[in-house]
């Protein structure tokens, strides 16, 4: 039986851990643990406690969540422009949702923590040849040679030193002037500007400045609005390395609670929610919002489950609910799970990654997604949403603000012949900037009629 009192940051070791790599040098890894344990925390407990407030604003319907980032953050492709554009790109799709259902959106990375990678398969064949699977540069090395592959205790103070300059670049960009409104036609990529997203994107950054300037000119203090210089912008990943994320987590002696010093939010994966095991264990002991990734074979007596043992008191702002069921499943799968949730009484955020369900691989071998689906998926998450009267609370994607060739179609009609001209993805294909940008002028429709109570 479990039981609050019995939760330690270490109570995970004592239950079967799915996904976890196998060290060959365990005093390493202690060791690495042991030193990881006296850094500071990369968030303190203010700042999640914050969040939570926001995210509780969004399971009243009162805003939504944007929730986007590399699917595998990767310690070379590192560098300012990598997060910047994700940044930016991420600050532009807020804008047109903003603007257009005007609402507030809780902006969220997949960022300064993304590191580990769940894998189906734990070998890999090529030419003959077997070695371990690539699980995230915080584990192994991509590169597929046997010294690449073996696990490695130091990338654990690597992913360290990489999401605390990652996160501190990100401060500075919503903090330091960058993401002023008044700054919102220097978003736009230079590859985006002259595509139709980008022409819409500048008449829509026309209107803003526009609106400022009659507002200053009549008398409105824009100097006074805080609001209208700097972000908040939360980090979020999967909390999937257990070990790391124990010898990051943290006591607030203020509180009397334990917290995950990582990132803002940390989720389950479809593969690590498994109500009696490791990751579930781990992450029901702290003050974080957690979120959990639902696949199609989620059924709702698991959700109530999940609820139950990671929100047994129904804190507001406490659960995300990820809904991941592919186009083809969602009408299908979603609607018995937002019922049983719904009659509870419970109020999780639901929110849909509408990328996991639909990935397929290209003719010529690139696991890719088509844009098309991505976007159906989204349209039957905002239907059963409606059909069920629950509310659509935001969307999670897997993106960057860089030029790749990653995803099928979209305006740029990109095919599987394009795809290998700059596929980058360390993991799993992402939308570009010009995509991501893209998808959110679709989504505002879908939002305002949904807010229009027209879906
Ligand atoms: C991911 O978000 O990259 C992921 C592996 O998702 P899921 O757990 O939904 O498969
Ligand atoms: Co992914």
């Amino acid at each position: 039986m479990h039981t609050e009192h019995n939760w330690t940051p270490a109570s995970w070791r004592e239950r079967p851990a799915l996904q976890l790599p196998s060290y060959a040098d365990a005093t390493a890894l202690r060791d690495t643990e042991q030193r990881l344990s006296t850094l500071p925390a990369l968030i303190f407990p203010g700042e999640i406690a914050q969040r939570r407030t926001r995210l509780a604003a969004v399971a009243r319907g009162e805003a939504f969540l944007l929730q986007g980032g590399d699917c595998a953050e990767s310690f070379d492709a590192f560098g300012q422009d990598a997060v910047e554009s994700t940044f930016r790109v991420i600050l532009q799709m807020a804008v047109v949702l903003t603007y257009a259902a005007a609402c507030p959106v809780v902006k969220l990375g997949r960022i300064a923590g993304q590191f580990a990678k769940p894998r189906s398969s734990d070998m890999e064949t090529v030419d003959g040849v077997t070695l371990p699977s690539y699980r995230g540069d915080i584990i192994n090395g991509n590169a597929f040679d046997a010294q690449a592959r073996q696990p490695d205790p130091a990338r654990l103070l690597t992913a360290y030193a990489h999401s605390t300059t990652t996160l501190n670049q990100l401060r500075a960009l919503a903090q330091g002037g960058f993401a002023d409104l008044h700054e919102v036609h220097r978003w736009t990529a230079d590859f985006v500007r002259t595509s139709p997203q980008g022409e819409r994107f500048a008449e829509l950054a026309n209107r803003i400045t526009e609106s400022l300037a009659f507002m200053e000119a009549c008398g409105f203090d824009a100097a006074r609005t805080p609001q209208l210089h700097a972000v908040e912008f939360y980090t979020s990943h999967e909390a999937l390395h257990l070990h790391y994320e124990q010898a990051l987590t943290r006591y607030d002696a203020r509180t009397g609670q334990w917290y995950g010093g990582s990132a803002h939010m940390l989720w389950l994966g479809e593969r690590t929610r498994s109500l009696d095991a490791a990751h579930v264990e781990y992450l029901r002991g702290l003050a974080n919002p957690v979120g959990v990734k639902l696949g199609p074979t989620a059924s709702a007596d698991d959700v109530m489950r999940l609820l139950d043992r990671l929100d047994p008191n129904g804190e507001p702002g406490r659960t995300v609910l990820i809904s991941r069921m592919g186009s083809a499943k969602v009408l299908e799968a979603l609607p018995p799970l937002l019922r049983a949730v719904r009659r509870s009484g419970r109020k999780p955020v639901w929110c849909c990654d509408p990328m996991h369900g639909n990935t397929v691989t290209a003719s010529n071998g690139y696991k890719t997604r088509d844009f098309e689906r991505i976007l159906a998926e989204m349209r039957g998450y905002f239907a059963a949403h409606a059909q069920e009267g629950t509310y659509a609370g935001g969307l999670h994607f897997e993106m960057t603000g860089q030029d790749v060739t990653e995803c099928r179609g979209g305006a740029q009609a990109l095919t599987d012949e394009g795809l290998s001209s700059r596929y980058r993805s360390a993991c799993d294909p992402r939308l570009n900037g010009s995509q991501s940008l893209e998808l959110a002028f679709q989504i505002a429709d879908v939002l305002k009629a949904a807010r229009a109570g027209s879906i």
